[in-house]
């Protein structure tokens, strides 16, 4: 079958990659160096399978092919999927979508007939609608629920499908049936036989309402942010009042019901997605009673202030111990460790509130092309980084600073994302 994919990012690729074990992909992007890097078998991100796929992708027989060009791309696809970004715009109060539509138009232009895929994350309600404002009953939703760093990974070993389709509305139905079929039938043959802990064997396909699909998606992030900001919280009570937090957690997360995963403590949630998602959903509840999706929300500031405090308390230590102007190293701008993508990661809102007090900062990034962030120079050269700093602020450890570990702020526990 022919698939197009407008998008190459974490989303697009990874969707792309997946099915063109079994269909001839076309994946378009806007941006040619993008292309002509896909082009030469080069990932733009860093992603170990999107890498392996786009290096062996002959002798693994993989139909992929990466383009700029509307027509080749769309014209004869029966499903494109939209894979564009949406970031959260502060003066509607909203996901800005003009990219999605953009892309409806650009398929729309030379191919009436394809199912269109929306696998952007959207405000709940967007797909039914834009579906009404369009005129066009031939769009879907799938959530994407990759990590970032194992964006094709989590597509060949997917923890479910879901794909939205308007209740009442067979053809579309059938559609987003087909389209998960698709992917189920390009994850991992494995998956085809793995147990599910409520008994149901396969990877979980989930046909649902186009505004069921949305909603699982935000309530999803928002979910995660909940956790990360719960063990956020503890963290900061048991710092303030001088307990150890990794025993704590280890008490509380030994109870299976509530796990001892997803539990170390952070700086606070960031990357691309749960930052703008929870405020997404919250934006959604407007109308509706809520208290703890706000909540969510704030607690991410809250932890990033109670951080920095924690910085400037022992930038002050330095002063009163006689170093004249401490210089705080940012020791790297990623969210994760592994990742070479700094989109709203945490550490930034910490590195503002500090950088707000009048400290300077020097930032340690090897993946950062150019040698200043928002005013801070930003360096590629450990060694040195390590030598001029007075102290090193981590939002995840790395064993290369294990010979400045006196030097190194961190809340990563139990050294693990
Ligand atoms: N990154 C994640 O972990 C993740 C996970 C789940 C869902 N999502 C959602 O998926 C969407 C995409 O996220 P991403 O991280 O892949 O984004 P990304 O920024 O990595 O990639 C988006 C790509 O779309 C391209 N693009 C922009 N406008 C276009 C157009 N009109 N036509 C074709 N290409 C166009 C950009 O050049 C870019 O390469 C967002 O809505 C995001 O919220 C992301």
């Amino acid at each position: 079958m022919r698939i197009a994919v407008a998008g190459t990012g974490y989303v697009g690729l990874s969707v792309a990659l997946l099915l063109s074990q079994r269909n001839e992909v076309r994946a378009l992007d806007i941006v040619p160096e993008k292309v002509d890097m896909l082009r030469r078998g080069e990932s733009p991100i860093r992603d170990a399978e999107i890498e392996r796929f786009l290096r062996e992708r002959d002798q693994m027989g993989l139909s992929f092919e990466a383009t700029c060009d509307p027509i080749g791309a769309y014209a004869e696809a029966e499903y494109v999927v939209i894979a564009t970004p949406t970031n959260y715009d502060t003066d509607t109060n909203s996901f800005d979508t003009s990219a999605v539509e953009a892309a409806m138009d650009a398929v729309r232009s030379v191919n009436p007939d394809a199912w269109i895929v929306v696998k952007s994350t959207v405000p709940v309600g967007y797909t039914e609608r834009i579906r009404a404002e369009r005129g066009d009953r031939r769009i879907v939703f799938s959530p994407e629920f990759l990590r970032e760093g194992h964006a094709l990974h989590d597509n060949l070993h997917p923890s479910r499908i879901v794909v939205g389709a308007p209740r009442g509305d067979t053809e579309a139905i059938v559609a987003a049936m087909r389209f998960a079929a698709l992917l189920a039938e390009c994850a991992d043959p494995a998956e085809a036989s793995r147990e599910n802990p409520d008994g149901t064997v396969g990877v979980p396909e989930l046909v649902l309402g186009c505004t069921e699909a949305e909603a699982v998606k935000l309530f999803a992030n928002t979910y995660l942010a909940l956790r990360v900001s719960y063990f956020n919280e503890l963290d900061t009570y048991c710092a303030t009042k001088g307990l150890s937090t990794a025993d704590v957690i280890r008490g509380v997360s030994l109870d299976p019901r509530i796990g001892d995963f997803y539990d170390n403590p952070s700086f606070g949630y960031g990357g691309y997605c749960l930052p703008k998602d929870t405020r997404q959903l919250l934006a959604n509840y407007r109308d509706v009673p809520q208290n703890l999706v706000q909540a969510i929300v704030d607690s991410n500031a809250t932890r990033k202030d109670f951080v920095a405090d924690e910085v400037l308390k022992r930038v002050n230590g330095l002063v009163y111990s006689g170093v004249a102007r401490p210089l705080v190293g940012v020791y790297r701008l990623t969210m994760k460790s592994g990742s070479d993508n700094f989109r709203a990661s945490s550490v930034q809102g910490v590195m503002k509130r500090v950088k707000a007090k009048g400290v300077p900062v020097l930032v340690y990034e090897p993946t950062f092309r150019g040698d200043e962030f928002f005013g801070s120079e930003v360096t590629a050269d450990l060694a040195s980084f390590k030598e001029r700093c007075d102290l090193i602020v981590a939002n995840r450890w790395s064993d290369e600073l294990a010979d400045v570990a006196g030097k190194v702020y961190t809340r990563d526990l139990f050294r693990r994302d």
